[in-house]
């Protein structure tokens, strides 16, 4: 099979950019382009009008899908094949929120019935925390919930948390993931071990960070409440029951998950525990619908109207063709300010590779990073760069529509901003009277605007997201849902505090910088 570069698909691309007619050309000749160039799904909008993209150039982007089967692996994966290849696993967060019965088979067997069991004993102990029934060591009502665990374990709750902070009553959720104990400590100076319940949430539950920190929280409860405390204050997810019952957690207080999620794909599994914590269960559901409604649609719509193959396809543009090395992430939206940390983790963790499907060293770029913050913070940082630095970066502007504040002014003030941004880094400034002044434009960005942000848009936000995630994985060949990049570090720091004797050629130099940081520790 020819690789990606040398299809004619690819070649065919080459060349319409070199043929390519300025952004301002491309974009103003078009009256209809803001139309044209937008799609629309119940309450959600993406509009890549400012891409420097003609409807060639998208239906070339497809038949570059169509060559790569973006289709079939669409079904393999939504069928519950093991398209995690390199472990052997299928890939189903999509399962997760499936609104229907219909049955989704792993080796033979339904999933959907044991994922309606675990949400079922997720929505009675959340009414039960939440109501006050389930009680602390000393008989008090728990207000505050500790969510301990890092990277997909952390992010996707901690996102959604913030993101739905209006919908949050009752419970307050706090998140424990660094190795440096400052951010557990911080935490608990501020709480009643009496009323805090710990969710201790890791999918291997071997992960070197969250097993510290969690024992660290077990110190700290049983100093107070005593050995017998951990039964009401600790709740574990994972899919490692040996561990979790080592550790001390009891088997009812375990809520499993499956070596089909993907810890950066898992928020929609029990790992959103302390999320349904603290939104109540009706709002969990509710942004597991709206991802479902995004899964229907990138199932069933037209590659050239997918919304998600679109986001995926102007990523592709951008980055094989237009040579860019990175994709800001600008939500003009406080409570999206955690999005660039877990879109990170999403895009970064998934396609950072460079090894393909076959084992082939790819000679073709894969994920660029990803940055980014909150517009406006971002303007008064960043986007001097983004605007006049030497490279074309090109960013993807997520804007809420509606003022749910009641604040007309902030909120005018808020999208005009998003507006005038991206249409600055498109368009340019070519009349500066200096050239210091000039702005070149021809940067691109891609728009998604959302209704409102409620637990169903959310929902929708992050699945366009994550089938972005597969289908770029798919163009270039690589698998998405592993990565064994980041065992190696991970195996040096344990090999340090443990030495196991097994040698390699950098060990005496790692040594030697390890105890360096000794000697600095010691002043
Ligand atoms: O080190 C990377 C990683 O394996 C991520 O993929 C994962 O989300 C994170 O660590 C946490 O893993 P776990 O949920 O098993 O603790």
């Amino acid at each position: 099979m020819a690789g990606l570069t040398q299809l004619p698909e690819w070649q065919n691309l080459l060349r319409h950019r070199d043929a390519l007619k300025s952004s301002a050309d491309v974009i103003l000749n078009d009256p209809q382009r803001l139309d044209n160039c937008e799609i629309a799904l119940d309450g959600l909008r993406l509009n890549y009008a400012l891409h420097q993209v003609t409807p060639e150039t998208i239906s070339l982007l497809v038949k570059l899908a169509e060559a790569q089967k973006l289709a079939e692996w669409r079904s393999r994966m939504l069928n519950g094949e093991k398209v995690n290849s390199t472990e052997s696993r299928a890939v189903l967060h999509t399962a997760l929120r499936q609104t229907s019965d219909a049955p989704v088979k792993v080796d033979g067997k339904d999933v959907i019935p044991e994922i309606r069991a675990v949400r079922k004993r997720m929505a009675d102990f959340v009414e039960n925390v939440r109501s006050g029934q389930w009680k602390g060591a000393t008989g008090k009502s728990i207000r505050h919930i500790v969510n301990i665990g890092i990277g997909g374990s952390d992010l996707g709750p901690r996102l959604a948390v913030q993101a739905l902070a209006p919908y949050a009553s009752k419970l307050q959720v706090h998140f424990a993931a660094n190795a440096d104990a400052f951010d557990l400590l911080a935490t608990l100076k501020n709480i009643d071990p009496a009323e805090t319940l710990f969710v201790v949430v890791s999918k291997t539950f071997t992960t070197q960070e969250t097993l510290l920190n969690a024992q660290t929280a077990r110190q700290w409860l049983t100093a107070k409440l005593g050995d017998k405390a951990v039964a009401q204050h600790f709740v574990a997810v994972s899919t490692n029951a040996a561990e979790t019952a080592k550790f001390g957690i009891p088997a009812a207080n375990m809520f499993p998950m499956w070596d089909w999620v993907g810890g950066r794909f898992s928020l929609w599994s029990a790992v959103g525990l302390s999320v349904a914590l603290g939104i109540g269960m009706e709002n969990f559901d509710a942004m597991l619908s709206g991802a479902a409604a995004m899964d229907e649609h990138f199932k069933n719509a037209p590659l050239a109207r997918n919304m998600p193959v679109l986001l995926a396809l102007l990523g592709i543009w951008q980055r094989n063709f237009m040579g860019a090395g990175a994709l800001a992430i600008l939500p003009y939206s406080e409570r999206l300010r955690e999005l660039p940390r877990y879109l990170q983790q999403l895009e970064m963790e998934s396609n950072g590779k460079s090894v393909s499907r076959d084992g082939k060293t790819v000679d073709y770029e894969t994920a660029p990073a990803i940055f980014g913050d909150c517009g406006t913070i971002s303007q008064h940082s960043f986007h001097q760069w983004l605007h006049q630095g030497t490279g074309k970066i090109p960013a993807d502007f997520i804007g809420i529509m509606e003022d749910d504040l009641n604040q007309p002014t902030h909120h005018r003030a808020l999208l005009a901003n998003m507006a005038a941004q991206a249409c600055a880094l498109a368009f340019g400034n070519s009349q500066a009277a200096a050239p210091q002044d000039m702005y070149v434009g021809e940067r691109s960005s891609t728009l998604i605007m959302l209704d409102r942000l409620d637990p169903k848009h959310f929902g929708m936000l992050l699945a366009l997201y994550e089938h972005k995630v597969f289908t770029q994985g798919i163009l270039w060949n690589i698998n998405s849902f592993d990565q064994p990049g980041v065992d190696l570090g991970k195996k040096m720091a344990r090999g340090l505090e443990a030495p196991t004797g097994a040698a390699s050629p950098s060990d005496g130099f790692l040594a030697s910088l390890h105890a360096r940081m000794g000697q600095i520790g010691k002043k």
